[in-house]
């Protein structure tokens, strides 16, 4: 099915896109215009923006079970220690901006 009506682009080929793209490095963070750029393309009007979405998305979640055979490695932000919550400061006072205390 043609998913980008400007490029003509077929699910398969985003597909296979994306595929590489996580093949290349499990944890990329891989937007619309990333997976255009790989295949040499570019968006035009964008309106396939939110399918492409969609399919990076359903990619992402089908190879999930490799990533983990892959070695498993950790998000960059797990390796960095940015997910485990910081401590208070001795004042009490919680610097942290309004919307990393939500968080
Ligand atoms: S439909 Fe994909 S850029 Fe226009």
């Amino acid at each position: 099915m043609i998913v980008c009506q400007c490029n003509l682009l077929s699910t398969a080929e985003i597909e296979a896109a994306v595929e590489r793209l996580l093949a290349e490095d499990p944890w990329r963070l891989i937007v619309p215009s990333t997976v255009y750029h790989a295949m040499g393309r570019r968006g035009r009007c964008c309106g396939c923006f939110p399918d492409v979405v969609a399919l990076i998305a359903e990619v992402t979640a089908r190879m999930q079970p490799s990533r983990a055979a892959a070695g498993g490695r950790a998000p960059a932000a797990d390796r960095a220690g940015l997910t485990a919550p910081r401590p208070l400061p001795k004042s009490g006072v919680d610097t942290r901006s309004r919307r990393a205390r939500q968080v």
